[in-house]
């Protein structure tokens, strides 16, 4: 089984550019959500908003890595109205029963609202950590929360990894 992958959707490059430094920091692969129907100009803006309104699932193509294979599977996307973007809804819903653990992050331009809670809902999973960041903060490089996101992920795969056998035996 592998370590880390990193799922994530973007509209606009931001969360795509974060997840590939997570990826690079977490020496994870990487998995890009696309939709059927990509959002362009302002029908495209009104649609993100519809999704949330009505939690709407937007159709979304196979997923190229299967998360089933990964110990970890760390899922990101940006804020929209508050709340999770549709396409992340339709990959964590479409993907609950595959996932083990979990870490959630998303890109916003002024604060995550609920989006991570959103996502710990969808797929019922406690995350192993999150992490919000603003396109004003990645900017100036987010060191301290990236660093932090990180240091979480590590520590929560070597306490797994600790408890592992104990649970083996009582197994
Ligand atoms: C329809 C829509 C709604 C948004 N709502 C919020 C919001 O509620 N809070 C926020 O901080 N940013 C909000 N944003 C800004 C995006 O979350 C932000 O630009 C994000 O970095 C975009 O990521 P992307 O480039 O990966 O698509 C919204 C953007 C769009 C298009």
């Amino acid at each position: 089984m592998k370590d880390n992958l990193v799922v994530f959707y973007s509209r606009s490059g931001h969360t795509r550019r974060l997840a590939q430094l997570l990826a690079v920091r977490l020496d994870a692969d990487l998995d890009e959500i696309h939709e059927l129907n990509p959002r362009r100009g302002l029908l495209g803006l009104a649609r993100c908003l519809y999704d949330v309104l009505f939690g709407r699932e937007p159709p979304i193509t196979a997923a190229t890595e299967p998360p089933q294979t990964y110990a970890r599977v760390i899922v990101g996307g940006p804020v929209w109205a508050d709340h999770v973007a549709g396409p992340v809804r339709s990959y964590l819903t479409r993907h609950a029963d595959e996932l083990r653990r979990v870490a959630f992050f998303c890109s916003c331009a002024h604060g995550g609202g609920q989006a991570l809670a959103d996502m710990a809902s969808l797929c019922e999973r406690e995350p192993d950590a999150v992490l919000a960041v603003t396109e004003a903060e990645f900017e100036r490089g987010a060191a301290a929360a990236i660093d932090a996101f990180v240091s979480a992920l590590q520590q929560a795969a070597a306490a797994q990894t600790l408890t592992a056998p104990s649970r083996e035996r009582a197994a």
